[in-house]
C-alpha cells in the first residue's frame, strides 16, 4: 500500500456554485486538515492558456501547458508564476472556459498527480466533481453537495454583488444550467453521485449546519 493511502481524504463533489467550496474549506480549518480547491486548478489551466495564447481547442497544447504549470495555493489565494489571479480566476468566463477544457481527458490526464500531491498528513478535504470518482477513489468520505439550480444562481449572484462586481441573476442561472449540463454530460469523469457517496442537499441549510454534517458523517466513517 501507498503511504499517502493511509491518509484520510474527505471528497466533496457537485455542480457550480454549489457552497462545496465554503464547506470543503471551513471542514478542513475545523479538522485541521489540507484543503484544495481542484476547480481553481482548471480554472488557471484555461486562464495561463489564454494569457499565453494556447487555443481553448487544443487538448495537447493545453495538456502540456498543464503539466508545466508553476501554480501554488497559499492562504486562500492562488498564484500562477508567483502573482496572484484568485480574483481573475472566479469571473463566470473564466468558469466557463474552464468547463469546456475540463471536458478533454488529456488535460484532465494531465492535472491528475498534481492534484493528488495534495494528500498530506494530517488530511485532505477536496472539492470539485470527479474527487471522490477519479482522484480520490479511497476517499474516507465522500459527498455529493448540492442545491437547486435557483439557489446556486442566488447564492453565486449575492457574492459577486458583496465583491462589487456587476451581476445579471437570470444571466446566471442560464450560465449555471449550462455549465453543469456539460459538466455531467462529458464522457470524461462527468459530475455524477457515485452509489459510495452521502447526498447533502444544501437548498434549506445554512453553511454551518453543512459542514456539521461533513463533520459528523466523517467522525462516523473514521469510527469503523
Ligand atoms: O468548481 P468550479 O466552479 O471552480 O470548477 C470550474 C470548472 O472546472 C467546472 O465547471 C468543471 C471543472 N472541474 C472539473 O471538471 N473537475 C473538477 N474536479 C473541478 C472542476
Amino acid at each position: 500500500m501507498h503511504a499517502s493511502a493511509a491518509i484520510p481524504v474527505i471528497a466533496i463533489d457537485g455542480p457550480s456554485a454549489s457552497g462545496k467550496g465554503t464547506v470543503a474549506a471551513l471542514a478542513a480549518r475545523a479538522l485541521g486538515f489540507h484543503y484544495l480547491d481542484s476547480g481553481a486548478i482548471y480554472r488557471v489551466t484555461a486562464f495561463a492558456a489564454r494569457r499565453a495564447g494556447v487555443s481553448l481547442e487544443d487538448p495537447q497544447a493545453l495538456a502540456g501547458l498543464a503539466r508545466g504549470l508553476d501554480l501554488r495555493f497559499d492562504g486562500g489565494e492562488v498564484y500562477l508564476d508567483g502573482q496572484p489571479v484568485g480574483d481573475a480566476i472566479r469571473t463566470e468566463e473564466a468558469g466557463r472556459d474552464a468547463s469546456r477544457i475540463a471536458a478533454m481527458p488529456p488535460v484532465r490526464e494531465a492535472l491528475l498527480e498534481r492534484q493528488r500531491a495534495f494528500r498530506q498528513a494530517p488530511g485532505l478535504v477536496t472539492d470539485g466533481r470527479d474527487m471522490g470518482s477519479v482522484v480520490f477513489p479511497d476517499a474516507a468520505l465522500k459527498i455529493f453537495l448540492t442545491a437547486t439550480c435557483e439557489e446556486r444562481a442566488n447564492r453565486r449572484y449575492k457574492q459577486l454583488i458583496e465583491k462589487g462586481f456587476d451581476a445579471n441573476l437570470a444571466a446566471l442561472f442560464q450560465d449555471l444550467s449550462e455549465r453543469d449540463a456539460r459538466d455531467a454530460a462529458r464522457a470524461a469523469a462527468p459530475l455524477r453521485q457515485t452509489a459510495d457517496a452521502h447526498l447533502l442537499e444544501t437548498s434549506d441549510l445554512t453553511i454551518g449546519q453543512a459542514v456539521e454534517q461533513v463533520l459528523v458523517w466523517f467522525r462516523e466513517a473514521s469510527a469503523h
